[in-house]
C-alpha cells in the first residue's frame, strides 16, 4: 500500500492550491454576498484544465486520474465551496456522463465546450415531486412521427449552474408506467426554443453556485442527442452520480480541511485565564476528533477515487465506496465547522471571519448528489442485499 502521491498528481494539487489561495480565497466572502456567479474564475479554471480533470486532451480535458480530482478539488473547495459546485458538476455529472456513454460526435462538440471552460455544463435529475425517489420523475419527451427529434415537455428543479448554462444532460420519461426503465438521458442546447429558466434560488451557503428550476415546453431534441440507448437513462443517471459523489466528498474535505486549519491558528494565539485557549483540554478533544475526522474522511475518499480508476479497466462499480466516501465527509465536515465556530467563540460567529460560511457552506453536501439518509440506504442495500 503506497500513501505518496505522483508527481502528475502533486502538481494538479499545487496548480489548485495556487489559483484557489491567489485568485479564490480573497474574493469569496465577496462572492457569497452578492451571490454572484463567478464566470471570470470559472473560464480561467476551464483553461487551466480544472473543469475536465479526468477528461483525454483530445476533448480539451487535463487527461489526468480520479485522485488528481479529488486533489483539486479539495484545494478549490478551501477557498469557496461555491467555486467548488460548479467545477464538480462540469467535471464529474456532465462532462463524466457524456465520455461514458456519448457518441464521438456528442464528446468532441459537448465536453470539449465544457472542459476547456469556453462554456457551462449542468444535470438535470430531481423535479418539484421526485429528489431522492428520483425515478419518479414526470419529465415526458415523446419521439415525433418522423423520428427526427423528441419533443419534450416538464419541470426540473434544484439545476445546479442552470441560470448559465449552455448544455444540460437532462433525464426525461420516454416509456410511462415502466418506473426507472423507462427513463432517457438527453443532451439539451439551452438556447433552443422551448427552454426555460425560472428565478435564482436563494440559499443558505455556497450562494455564488447559481440554483434555478428549468421547464420545458415542446422543446425539440434532435434523436442524435439521445444520450446512450432509450431506456438506460436512470442507469446512466445512477452510473453518474456514483463519480459525482465523490466529487461531493471532496468537496465537504476542502470546507473541513479550511475550518479545521483557522481552529488550529486560532487555537494556539486566542487567550483565554492567561494560556492559549488550544491548551485547555476541552479544546483539545475537540481538535483531536476533528482532526481524526478529517483524516478518515480523506481515506475513505480516496480509496473511492482508487477504486474508480481500479475499476474502469474491468466495468466493475464503485457506487459503495463513493456513497461511504460522500456519507462520512459530508458529516465530518457538518461537524468540524460547528466544532470551529464553538472554538472560535463570538468571531466564529462574526462575517468577519470566514468560519460562519464554512458552516453555511457544508450543509448543502449532506443533501445534494444524495441525503445522508440515501446513501445509508445505498450502503445497506449493497451491504445485505436486501431492500
Ligand atoms: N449504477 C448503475 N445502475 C444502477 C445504480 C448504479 N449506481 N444504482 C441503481 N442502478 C440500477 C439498478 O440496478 C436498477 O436496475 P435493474 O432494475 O435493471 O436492476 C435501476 O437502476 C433502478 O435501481 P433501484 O431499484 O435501486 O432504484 P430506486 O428507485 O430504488 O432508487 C436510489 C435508488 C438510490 C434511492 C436513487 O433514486 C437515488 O440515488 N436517489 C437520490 C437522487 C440523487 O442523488 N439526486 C442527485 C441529483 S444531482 C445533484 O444533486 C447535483 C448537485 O447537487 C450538484
Ligand atoms: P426529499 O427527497 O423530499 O427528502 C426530504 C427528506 O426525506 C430528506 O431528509 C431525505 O433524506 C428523507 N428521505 C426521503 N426518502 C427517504 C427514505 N427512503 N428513507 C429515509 N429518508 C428519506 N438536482 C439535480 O438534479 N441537479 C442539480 O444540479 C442539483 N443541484 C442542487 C443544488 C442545491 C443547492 C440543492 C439544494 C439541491 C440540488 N439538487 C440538484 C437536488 C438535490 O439532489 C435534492 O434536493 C436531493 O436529492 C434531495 O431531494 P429533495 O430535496 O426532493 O428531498
Amino acid at each position: 500500500m503506497d500513501f505518496s502521491f505522483n508527481d502528475d498528481q502533486l502538481s494538479i494539487q499545487s496548480i489548485a492550491r495556487e489559483f484557489a489561495q491567489k485568485r479564490i480565497a480573497p474574493v469569496a466572502a465577496e462572492f457569497d454576498a452578492s451571490g454572484e456567479f463567478p464566470l471570470d474564475n470559472i473560464r480561467e479554471m476551464g483553461q487551466m484544465g480544472l473543469m475536465g480533470i479526468e477528461v483525454p486532451s483530445e476533448y480539451g480535458g487535463a487527461g489526468m486520474d480520479p485522485i488528481s480530482y479529488v486533489l483539486a478539488m479539495i484545494e478549490i473547495a478551501a477557498a469557496d465551496a461555491a467555486h467548488s459546485t460548479i467545477m464538480s458538476v462540469n467535471n464529474s455529472l456532465f462532462c463524466n456522463g457524456i465520455l461514458t456513454h456519448g457518441t464521438e460526435e456528442q464528446k468532441q462538440k459537448y465536453v470539449k465546450a465544457i472542459a476547456t471552460g469556453e462554456a457551462i455544463g449542468a444535470y438535470a435529475l430531481t423535479e418539484p415531486q421526485s429528489g431522492s425517489d428520483a425515478s419518479n420523475m414526470h419529465t415526458r419527451a415523446v419521439k415525433s412521427e418522423d423520428g427526427k427529434h423528441f419533443v419534450i415537455n416538464g419541470k426540473k428543479s434544484w439545476i445546479t449552474s442552470g441560470p448559465v448554462a449552455k448544455y444540460i444532460v437532462l433525464f426525461a420519461i420516454t416509456k410511462p408506467g415502466i418506473g426507472a426503465k423507462g427513463v432517457s438521458a438527453f443532451i439539451i442546447d439551452t438556447e433552443v426554443e422551448g427552454f426555460h429558466r425560472g428565478k435564482t434560488e436563494p440559499k443558505l451557503g455556497i450562494r455564488a453556485s447559481a440554483t434555478c428550476e428549468i421547464e420545458f415546453v415542446d422543446y425539440k431534441c434532435p434523436v442524435e442527442n439521445l444520450l446512450g440507448e432509450e431506456g438506460q437513462g436512470f442507469k446512466i443517471a445512477m452510473g453518474v452520480l456514483d463519480a459525482g459523489r465523490i466529487g461531493i466528498a471532496s468537496q465537504a474535505l476542502g470546507v473541513a480541511r479550511a475550518a479545521y486549519e483557522a481552529t488550529l491558528e486560532w487555537s494556539r494565539e486566542r487567550k483565554a485565564f492567561g494560556q492559549p485557549i488550544g491548551s485547555f483540554q476541552m479544546t483539545q478533544s475537540k481538535i483531536a476528533d476533528m482532526k481524526c475526522k478529517l483524516d478518515a474522511a480523506t481515506l475513505m475518499t480516496l480509496r473511492a477515487a482508487w477504486t474508480k480508476q481500479q475499476v474502469s479497466k474491468t466495468g466493475g462499480r464503485f457506487g459503495n465506496e463513493a456513497s461511504m466516501a460522500k456519507l462520512m465527509a459530508s458529516e465530518a465536515a457538518m461537524w468540524i465547522t460547528h466544532q470551529a465556530i464553538q472554538i472560535h467563540g463570538g468571531m466564529g460567529y462574526s462575517k468577519e471571519m470566514p468560519l460562519e460560511r464554512y458552516f453555511r457552506d457544508a450543509k448543502i453536501t449532506e443533501i445534494y448528489e444524495g441525503t445522508s439518509e440515501i446513501q445509508r440506504m445505498v450502503i445497506a442495500r449493497n451491504e445485505t442485499g436486501l431492500r
